[in-house]
């Protein structure tokens, strides 16, 4: 089927490219290789930690750190890996298009290309003298007597290579982990971790720093514990020091040269047009993605995993020719995917449009993390068919007569979270409180008739915990907590709706208002729940031992069938439901 504002078939913008395997293999090399990075950088921050201890422990432990690393399989993995990562942080600076970049992402590229420069001396000292000039000087004692005592110096850049490294790794690790979905419980958790290794592990070589200073004072403990290279060892490792450092800096200055040769060829062949909802043109180089185009033209467009593709937070509407768009690589395909993406979606970080081009950002530039879960089609809005259950309190206004503010908040919340556990715990969605009333929907992901067993499974459970809540609340009460229930199903608008923070997924429509007035209906028949038999039978329950009244719907013809039903939590059990288990924590 043709889509006639792109002008591309359906399946045109979205069937997978050829150089889909290769992008997605380059994703996952560089993140294997970092971690493995970060595993032996881990350990040995850990290992100079110990140092708060002493300096016989530190290189007890070393001991042991030295016998996985020294390996063969393990120093050829580290070495690898290091060679794969810094490779393809080349590669990543020459497939830039621009260098204007957000300060973290910035950070992370000068720590990452500074890590090698400082680290050159620290590696030949040790590792390259080590293996090849069989100096043995791989102790710690050596080289805390190198960094306090004989060359503060070079101490100094060791410090900071720490520092640098630590940094480098945990800004990769934040952009890899932010969009997960539970990475923001665990982000405060993370941070003192963060902190707490480099802060440690400074701490400690300090210390043990210090303990080398008072040993060297004596002449003898020098002769004893340090064997000092050969002159002529001292000069092929400074020679070897000086080369390696030239290279590290020609590499990054070749693919910094080479990008000023590719921007001036391509101007002379011709540039790529973006054009933006508010009518602006950007013209860019053929190879610069759309955001990097809103970049270079100062256009706010969200990216809250730095360009790597998994947020979904930068994602666009294209329109523009068939041949000016390639389709999208395996990775990005799978996040089309997972937001519900329709065929002239795409990410604006990894599309490079190779013609003139429309796009149109769908999510502000302030869009979090959990913005970027949201679906394509939730986020426009779509008409689909739920389950809507509305739950209010009984003679909320009397209970609240002659009580202080502080109790009627503290009882309102202790109900508030029953009746979102119960919800959430048969696989609904809360959908707003609204005064001592709560609005939930289900079957948003699973079809109405899940969600019409869903809404009656959370019917019973929220029964179930008010018992509960009664029975824990018994000396602040006058009298129980009664409520009650309304539950329909039907055809809802369902979309993201609001402003600002207050925006979030609702519904609106015939089968919400109807819902609603069901529950009111519960004071009239002196019942908890009043449900349409549609949502029962929809539900595959048997509710024939409740009474069927048939009632009018303002605006309807038809008149509306529904059971009435005198105790909520006793419905018998919805087929199918799994209740999941969800602990009150606060209550
Ligand atoms: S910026 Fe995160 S997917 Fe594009």
């Amino acid at each position: 089927m043709t889509d006639k504002r792109t002008g591309a078939n359906d399946n045109s913008f979205h069937a997978p490219g050829t150089a889909s395997a290769g992008s997605s293999m380059i994703r996952r090399l560089r993140l294997i290789s970092g971690l493995v990075m970060l595993t032996y950088v881990t350990m040995h921050l850990l290992n100079h930690a110990v140092g708060l201890i002493s300096l016989k422990a530190m290189e007890d432990v070393l001991w042991y750190v030295f016998r996985i690393w020294t390996n063969r399989p393990a120093q050829l993995l580290l070495y690898s890996s290091f060679l794969v990562h810094y490779a393809l942080a080349l590669y990543a600076l020459w497939q830039r298009r621009t260098l204007r970049l957000h300060a973290s992402e910035m950070s992370q590229i000068l720590f990452g290309f500074a890590i090698p420069l400082l680290l050159v001396r620290h590696v030949v000292v040790t590792r390259i003298s080590d293996s090849f000039f069989r100096t043995d000087i791989g102790y710690y004692a050596y080289l805390l007597w190198v960094y306090f005592v004989r060359s503060p110096e070079q101490g100094v850049v060791q410090m900071l290579v720490l520092v640098v490294a630590w940094g480098h790794a945990m800004i990769g690790l934040h952009f890899w982990l932010r969009v997960r979905p539970w990475y923001a419980r665990l982000q405060s958790a993370a941070l003192v971790g963060a902190v707490l290794v480099p802060v440690l592990s400074l701490l400690g070589a300090i210390e043990a720093g210090r303990q080398v200073s008072t040993l060297a004072a004596d002449p003898n403990w020098i002769h004893e514990r340090i064997t000092l290279p050969s002159p002529d060892t001292q000069r092929t490792l400074d020679a070897i020091t000086d080369v390696l450092s030239w290279f590290f800096v020609g590499m990054v200055g070749a693919v910094l040269l080479a990008r000023v040769a590719r921007r001036i060829w391509q101007r002379r062949h011709g540039l790529v047009r973006i054009g933006y909802p508010d009518g602006r043109i950007v013209e860019v180089t053929p190879g610069t993605s759309v955001l990097e185009a809103s970049r270079l033209a100062g256009i706010p467009h969200a990216s809250v995993c730095g360009g790597r593709g998994r947020c979904s937070t930068c994602r666009i509407r294209v329109r523009g020719e068939i041949h000016s768009i390639d389709p999208p690589a395996e990775d990005e395909m799978r996040v089309l995917h997972r937001i519900g993406a329709t065929p002239n979606v795409r990410l604006a970080c990894q599309l490079r449009p190779r013609g003139a081009v429309e796009v149109t950002p769908l999510l502000p530039p302030f869009a979090r993390a959990a913005d970027g879960r949201h679906r394509v089609d939730l986020a426009q809005g779509r008409e689909q068919e739920i389950a809507i259950l509305f739950v209010d309190i009984r003679g909320f206004t009397a209970l609240c007569e002659g009580r202080l503010p502080y109790d009627v908040v503290f009882v309102l919340n202790r109900y508030f979270a029953a009746i979102g556990l119960a919800v959430e715990s048969a696989g609904g969605r809360v959908d707003k409180f609204i005064g001592d009333g709560v609005m939930a929907l289900f079957g948003i992901e699973r079809g109405a008739h899940t969600g019409c067993r869903e809404a009656l499974a959370a019917a019973r459970l929220i029964s179930a915990r008010l018992d509960e809540l009664n029975a824990s609340l018994g000396g602040e009460l006058d009298r129980p907590l009664r409520i009650g229930i309304g539950i329909h199903c039907g055809p809802a608008i369902v979309g993201e709706m609001g402003y600002g923070n207050a925006a979030s997924i609702t519904a609106i429509g015939d089968a919400v208002n109807t819902a609603s007035r069901l529950e009111s209906l519960t004071k009239n028949f002196a019942c908890e729940l009043v449900v349409s038999d549609e949502t029962v039978s929809r539900a595959g329950l048997d509710l024939s031992g409740s009474p069927l009244h048939e009632i009018e719907i303002r605006g309807k013809r038809e008149m509306l069938a529904v059971r009435i039903v005198e105790r909520a939590a006793e419905l018998p059990a919805a087929g199918a439901v799994p209740i999941r288990r969800i602990e009150l924590v606060d209550a």
